[in-house]
Formats: structure tokens, C-alpha cells, sequence
């Protein structure tokens, strides 16, 4: 069958400022989870042809788009714009096949991550037909024969697919992802029984693939919100029984950056390729702070 793949493309080398895609309130996305909002263009820089391009916050759709058969003189060279690209694939297909497919016979400059290929690495979450995911987790048969790639929102595009992942990894860090024990080490394993293993189990799941931070309005709205996806890990480690670091983490996370940034919004939920009930970790950081105040 053939399918066309647009794909938002953008080349840093012609630019000045890295842009950062947003998702607004508006009309949905073709495709997109009703929570998701519209897909708006890169917030900067704006394209430079009015024909052809977007204003700044402007809606998708006025992005200027390329066929790859007839690159076009008018696309605003470097400016984010969408390039489209028509495919035989097989509907088993899943979009990081067709990317894979698109570097090797059309478009040898294309950018995106991956390594795993199977979901496990993280590494290829990006904005589909409107809705964070894996490309290596999602087919052809599940989305149609138009499909839309675009970089996670609300992180700066490196170049195409790719997203400067410092600063979530920075917010990773702040919230000590690790076993935290200062007692002296046992003869054998720190034991913990099933039940309290099962405590945390859920969180035990984060690929770190950002799907969750990145479609989360909070975050759009304040980028210095540690988000979901910190929030997930610190759990982890807050439930864990062998573990003497909570109170230093729900210190951190009691942080006007910190929980209190949720507002229970649930797209975290809806973009988590691992079906972790990220909205109920939140809650119990929330409560286990309340709980430690009173
Ligand atoms: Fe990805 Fe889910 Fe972990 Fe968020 S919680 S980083 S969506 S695996
Ligand atoms: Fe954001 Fe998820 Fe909370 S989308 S507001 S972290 S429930
Ligand atoms: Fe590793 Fe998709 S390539 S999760």
C-alpha cells in the first residue's frame, strides 16, 4: 500500500535559534487524543516566506510543506517545514521502518533517534498523527495512510526528529534516581518481600523516553517543572523499602517546580508507551509530602 509520510523537518545550520514545537488549545490534530490539542508550528523562528510559512504560534497546517520528488525554491531554507514523502510499505510497517526506509532511498540527510528498535531503549519517541509515541512501537495498520511525524513538543529541536534531551535528563538527575543506603552493607542481598516490591513496581517500567514530559501542558507552560517523567523515577525510589533517601527526594519535589506543577491533565498517561499509571505516582508523591508535613 502506499502511504504519505510528512515529516517536519529542520535544519539548524541555517538558523539562529533552535525552535521548540508547542501544542495549543484548538482545533485537534488529525489523529490526535482530544486532551492533545492542535498542533501549532515551532514557536521560532518563524518561517521566512508569508506564502509558504507561519507566524509564530501559527497553526500547522500554514507550515510550509516540500514534496520530495519537487523540493521547492519557495520553502524557507532552514525554517521548520514539513516535507512530504510517498512510500510502499506494508501495513505491518511500523513508522520507524518507514523512516529507516526514507534515510536509505530518499533522504540521506534525515535526522531521528534509535536503537533498540523494540521499545525498550526510549531513545525514537516523537509526535505522531498528533499524539506522542515510540515509532518503533506503532504501525501503518494502527494510523492510516497519512502519517504526520513531528519532533516531541515542548523540547528544542536539534535537528529534524531529535530533541535536546539536557534538560530532562538534568531533571532526572535532580531527583537522585538511585538506591539511597547508608547502612552497612549485609552479607547477602537487602531483602524486601513481594508485597513491598509490588509497591513500586509500576515505576520500575520508565524507558526515559520523555513521551510523557513532553505532552504535558504544565510543562509547555513551565519548562522549569521537573514533570512526569522525574516524578515516575523519584517515586521508584521514595516506595522502595531498602531505601533511606525519600525524605531528601519529597524535599525536592515539595519544590514550587515540584508536584504541586501537575494539574492532573492525564495526557502523561495517555502518551506512556509502558502504561504506567503516571498520574496515580504523582498522587502518592503528593500525598507522602502531605503526609510528612503533618
Ligand atoms: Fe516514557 Fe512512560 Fe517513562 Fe514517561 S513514564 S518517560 S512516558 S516510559
Ligand atoms: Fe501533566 Fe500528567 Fe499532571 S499531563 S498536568 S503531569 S497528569
Ligand atoms: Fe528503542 Fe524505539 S528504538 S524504544
Amino acid at each position: 500500500m502506499e502511504v504519505t509520510l510528512r515529516i517536519l523537518r529542520y535544519d539548524p545550520e541555517s538558523t539562529s535559534a533552535a525552535p521548540t514545537l508547542t501544542l495549543a488549545a484548538g482545533e485537534p490534530a488529525a489523529g490526535a487524543a482530544p486532551s492533545m490539542g492542535a498542533l501549532a508550528a515551532p514557536a521560532a523562528p518563524a518561517p521566512a516566506a508569508p506564502e509558504a510559512g507561519a507566524s509564530a504560534g501559527g497553526a500547522a497546517t500554514a507550515v510550509a510543506v516540500q514534496t520530495a520528488s519537487a523540493p521547492a525554491a519557495a520553502i524557507p531554507v532552514g525554517g521548520p517545514h514539513w516535507v512530504e514523502y510517498k512510500l510502499n510499505v506494508d501495513p505491518m510497517d511500523r513508522v520507524l521502518d518507514l523512516l529507516i526506509k526514507v534515510k536509505a532511498d530518499q533522504d540521506g540527510s534525515l535526522s531521528f533517534r534509535r536503537s533498540c528498535g523494540h521499545g525498550i531503549c526510549g531513545s525514537d519517541a516523537m509526535l505522531i498523527n498528533g499524539r506522542n509515541r515510540l515509532a518503533c512501537r506503532i504501525r501503518v495498520d494502527q494510523l492510516g495512510r497519512k502519517i504526520s511525524v513531528a519532533p516531541l513538543p515542548g523540547l528544542p529541536v536539534v535537528k529534524d526528529l531529535i530533541v535536546d534531551m539536557n534538560g530532562f535528563f538534568g531533571k532526572y538527575r535532580s531527583v537522585k534516581p538511585f538506591l539511597i543506603n547508608d547502612q552497612p552493607e549485609p552479607e547477602r542481598e537487602r531483602r524486601q518481600s513481594q508485597a513491598d516490591r509490588a509497591i513500586y513496581d509500576d515505576t520500575t517500567k520508565c524507558i526515559l523516553c520523555a513521551a510523557c514530559t513532553s505532552s504535558c501542558p504544565s510543562f509547555w507552560a513551565r519548562p522549569e517543572y521537573v514533570g512526569p517523567a522525574a516524578i515516575v523515577q523519584a517515586h521508584r525510589f521514595i516506595f522502595d523499602s531498602r531505601d533511606e533517601g525519600s525524605d531528601e527526594r519529597l524535599e525536592i519535589l515539595a519544590d514550587e517546580n515540584g508536584v504541586w506543577r501537575c494539574r492532573t491533565i492525564f495526557n502523561c498517561v495517555d502518551a506512556c508507551p509502558r502504561g504506567i499509571n503516571i498520574t496515580r505516582a504523582i498522587l502518592e508523591v503528593s500525598s507522602a509530602i502531605v503526609g510528612r508535613r503533618g
